[in-house]
């Protein structure tokens, strides 16, 4: 019961454990201020007593839970638990997408919106790696513990990449994909409809990404590039490629840019960008430890901020 509860409400153990204390405490202290306000009425025992009190409690315990939440740090959740039920007992504003439509009968960007309005729900996040999976594994990490996100699907091109083994040790199902589906067929636009997908993160996939997926998650598809873009970045420049052709130019500093991704090779906007030093005893494999430690710091810190944003704008 306890594991279908996590699943449902997308929370750690702990995360649920102090969300069954706030509905405990806050429902006992309903009752409490539920009586105490009787006495005052003064309504004698009967069958409006009961009306008259049910009503009372129905509207305390909302405000009981709340109050509750704060020091449990349950807030959040239970802002977005109370509103979920304003909305299914028609008193607080339906959202524009209902999120009790199937997934299957809505358009993909609908889908997408959708997660926005539901905007208390953690984002699902998928995370296209084909590589080792370093950077996946600190996203997984970092968002372990989160409320506001989470990992929903790995989706990875080849069977033997490191980061399918992360994703099993970390039990996140994973999206094996080929090149003929993903280019000339649909995307595999279902299955990360299915995923409920808000927000598409990009950790060493060299592979293009699809117009259909950029229009789909437009403004929601993230890349990390392993130098300072516009600088050694287009296709064919990906790992140690990247890291050669900065010390072959000389360069002093280099370091990571993380972009919007549109359809063409490193080419989206910038959001973030952080520098490090290039030393003359450099080779690309101390480059590329140097710039990996780059990346695990900001990527996920990156993520967080532009998920927080584009739910706070789409709230
Ligand atoms: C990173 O260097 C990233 O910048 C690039 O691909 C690499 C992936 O590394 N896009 P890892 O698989 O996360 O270790």
């Amino acid at each position: 019961m306890f594991e279908r509860l996590q699943k449902k409400w997308k929370v750690n153990g702990l995360q649920l454990l102090l969300i069954l204390c706030t509905f405990a405490i806050g429902g006992s202290l309903t009752g409490y201020a539920g009586r105490k306000l009787m006495n005052i009425f003064a309504i004698e025992t009967g069958w409006l007593w009961v009306v008259v009190y049910i009503l009372l409690i129905t509207l305390l315990w909302p405000m009981a839970v709340l109050l509750v939440s704060i020091p449990f740090g349950q807030y959040r959740f239970f802002t977005g638990y109370l509103k979920k039920m304003g909305r299914r007992i028609g008193i607080s504003r339906q959202s524009a997408v209902s999120s009790q439509q199937p997934a299957d009968n809505t358009s993909v960007l609908s889908t997408v919106n959708r997660h926005s309005d539901s905007y208390r729900e953690p984002a699902e996040l998928a995370i296209f790696a084909s590589g080792g999976g370093s950077n996946a594994q600190r996203i997984i990490e970092y968002f372990k513990n989160s409320s506001s996100v989470h990992i929903a699907v790995i989706v990875c091109n080849k069977p033997d990449a490191g980061v399918i083994q992360i994703a099993a040790k970390e039990k996140i199902p994973v999206l094996l994909i080929e090149k003929e589906r993903f280019f000339r067929g649909d995307a595999y636009i279902p299955e990360l409809k299915k995923y409920r997908v808000s927000f598409v993160i990009l950790a060493g996939f060299l592979w293009k990404i699809p117009s259909s997926i950029i229009q789909a998650w437009s403004g929601k598809i993230i890349n990390i590039h392993p130098a300072l873009l516009p600088g050694y970045g287009g296709k064919g420049m990906f790992g140690n490629f990247v890291h050669e052709a900065v010390l072959a130019a000389r360069e002093k500093e280099s370091g990571i840019t993380i972009h919007y991704v549109d359809d063409q090779y490193d080419h989206g906007a910038t959001i973030f960008q952080a520098r490090c030093p290039v030393y003359e005893s450099d080779t690309a494999s101390s480059l590329a430890q140097r710039i990996h430690q780059l990346e695990h710091e900001h990527y996920p810190r990156v993520i967080e901020k532009l998920v927080s944003q584009q739910s706070a704008v789409s709230s």
